[in-house]
């Protein structure tokens, strides 16, 4: 639960998208989400794939405009925060990183450069402002001037990191951040993001279908099936002692891809809700 103290930072109510075309057309692929997540806290979010998660963080930050719901950032109701504000204070990394044209130092710095808050060519000054968000993702100085498209892809992840990081966020949504990783890159991500959240008031929302990275990451969490969410509370105990069936199945690795209709019916199980989860123990 939230009291004055702790605010929910981020808070997601009865959000709902809509499918505009393909497939799931007229479908919702995000239906009635609602969860929160108190400064400095982790929020991780799990399902199998196709169940949500991505298109669950892109309505957060106005990527795709929600149907239906409201995200609250503060408390203020972001769509009356104009666009580029909420994308500046609110950080997605996706799935797959995007190189931009050109080096990793403008990479990084591609948000304070729209902003206008560093120079536009790469020199000593900007060198100075990327090459300590490089330290901070575990890269190397003499990284800011290599060819952003030379990168491996956990060193693109850590790039990725860092541009958002250059943006000063206040939450940081991470989808899959680590999926597209061989084991050990993903061990190391997974460890500089534990000492991010450790280390700054950042608030994070971690999209996951890993199992064993959801139980080590995050302190609260929420299952999404069908773009529902069949269950929310404390991590890992939700894995390990779950209420929904479907919890279950998930978490013995049973349940994999889009169910069908089975669950189109079915009620979130009892005691979920946003009041249930949230707070840091
Ligand atoms: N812009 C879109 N228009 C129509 N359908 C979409 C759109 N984006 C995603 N979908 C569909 O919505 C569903 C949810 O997709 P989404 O990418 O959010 O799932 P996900 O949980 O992130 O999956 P994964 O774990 O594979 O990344 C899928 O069935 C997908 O095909
Ligand atoms: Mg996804």
């Amino acid at each position: 639960m939230t009291d004055d103290a702790h605010p929910p930072k981020l808070a997601v109510h009865e959000l709902g998208v809509v499918a505009r075309r393909g497939a799931e057309e007229g479908q919702r692929i995000v239906d009635a989400v609602s969860f929160f997540v108190i400064q400095g806290g982790v929020f991780t979010v799990v399902g199998p794939s196709g169940s949500g998660k991505s298109t669950l963080l892109r309505a957060v930050v106005r990527l795709i405009e929600p149907d239906a719901g409201r995200v609250l950032l503060d408390g203020r109701d972001v769509t009356a925060l104009p666009v580029a504000e909420l994308r500046r204070r609110v950080g997605l990394v996706f799935q797959r990183p995007a190189m931009f044209e050109g080096t990793v130092a403008d990479n990084v710095l591609y948000g304070p450069r729209l902003r206008r808050e560093c120079p536009e060519r790469d020199g000593p000054e900007a060198r100075d402002l990327a090459v300590p968000l490089l330290e901070r993702v575990g890269l190397p100085a003499d990284f800011a001037g290599k060819p952003a498209d030379e990168l491996s892809g956990g060193e693109a992840q850590r790039v990725a990191l860092a541009r958002a990081l250059a943006n000063r966020p206040e939450v940081l949504l991470l989808d899959e951040p680590t999926s597209s990783l061989d084991p050990t890159a993903s061990r190391r991500i997974e460890e500089l993001l534990a000492a991010l959240a450790e280390s700054t008031d950042l608030t994070f929302v971690f999209v996951t279908h890993d199992l064993h990275q959801a139980r080590r990451i995050g302190d609260h969490g929420l299952l999404l099936v069908e773009g529902r969410v069949v269950e929310q509370g404390r991590l890992p105990g939700m894995l390990d002692d779950p209420a929904h069936d479907l919890t279950r199945l998930f978490a013995t690795g049973r349940l994999s891809g889009r169910t069908g209709e089975s669950l189109r019916d079915e009620r979130p199980a009892a005691g979920a809700g946003p009041d249930d989860t949230g707070t840091l123990p």
